[in-house]
């Protein structure tokens, strides 16, 4: 059974992976650590809770963690892409109540699983930033790390050189990126490719026994909405987060290549991501999924949202 902390900014993509966690027999969640990113902090915690809730697991402990980047000024929200709230048009009751823990608990987590504990991180890395610094004797008993972000050598989403988590706080990505053992990214080049299309989505919201299934299509056709808009003729929405989380139990899913990430802190070429990929250039720590094996991605979301 994997132990998974997992660090993320919901988001519908964010929203997708937490229900994953959630229903897969071989992920235990153990808490969830939000920050702002596609929302606000408070947002993303809401988010958090209330897809744990509907599950019946409001035992899982919900973290807040940093609520801007190192860089207050890099802060941006996308409703446009995530809707108001952060699940599209699905929102939390406004009454909704829920337990929160401090930082605290993240290092008594790691203490807890020691050397057992799988960190995923789905949002800006600013807080998984501060945990290295608040903790740093902690981090060596971390398993592993997995992060979605990047992008090397195709077109970013958040501007035309780099991805939205890496933009959103570059400063903190690089801190995360040259301090982090066993480290799995996933950036756009894997991520693009998966894709969830509407046959698929019909099949998983048609499935009742998913505590989830009412709001599948709703958040799905409202993530689609952006993506149709921006990407003209894709055939799905590319579910980020979902791959990324997906990568800690079924690694075979993905290619990969292994080399020192590294990022732009300013000016117009902020957030991008580059590796020294010249013929003779060495290898180095990051293993970078660069390629996804779509039919194997698709007969495993089918297989747990089933
Ligand atoms: C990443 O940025 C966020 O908006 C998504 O949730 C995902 O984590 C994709 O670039
Ligand atoms: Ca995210």
């Amino acid at each position: 059974m994997k132990k998974v902390l997992l660090f993320c900014d919901p988001g519908i993509d964010d929203s997708l992976a937490i229900m994953y966690a959630m229903l897969h027999p071989n992920i235990e969640l153990v808490g969830i650590v939000t920050s702002y990113g596609n929302v606000s902090r408070k947002e993303a915690t809401t988010n958090a809770a209330y897809l744990t809730w509907l599950a019946g697991r409001s035992d899982i402990a919900i973290i807040p963690g940093a609520s801007m980047p190192m860089n207050e000024e890099d802060l941006v929200f996308y409703p446009e892409i995530h809707g108001e709230d952060g699940i599209g048009p699905i929102s939390p009751p406004n009454n909704f109540q829920f337990q929160t823990y401090s930082m605290d608990m993240v290092r008594l987590l790691i203490e807890k699983y020691r050397n057992e504990l799988v960190i995923v991180d789905l949002g800006r890395p600013t807080t998984l930033a501060i945990v290295f610094t608040l903790f740093p004797n902690h981090i060596e008993m971390v398993h592993s790390f997995y992060l979605m972000g990047g992008a090397f050598f195709i077109p970013g989403n958040a501007t035309a050189l780099a991805e939205a988590n890496f933009y959103g706080d570059p400063a903190a990505t690089n801190f995360v990126l040259n301090s982090a053992h066993n480290l799995t990214l996933t950036p756009l080049n894997a991520t693009q490719s998966a894709i969830l299309t509407q046959d698929i989505v019909n099949v998983i919201s048609n499935n009742k026994e998913n505590n989830y299934s009412f709001m599948i299509n709703d958040i799905f056709k409202y993530y689609y909405a952006f993506y149709k808009k921006s990407t003209p003729g894709i055939p799905g929405a590319p579910i980020h987060d979902l791959l990324t989380i997906m990568l800690v139990n079924d690694p075979e899913i993905a290619d990969y290549i292994n080399y020192d990430v590294k990022v732009i802190e300013d000016a117009d070429a902020k957030g991008m991501s580059y590796i020294d990929y010249r013929p003779a250039s060495k290898a180095g720590k990051t293993k970078i999924a660069v390629k996804l094996h779509y039919e194997l991605f698709i007969e495993k979301v089918k297989s747990i949202m089933l």
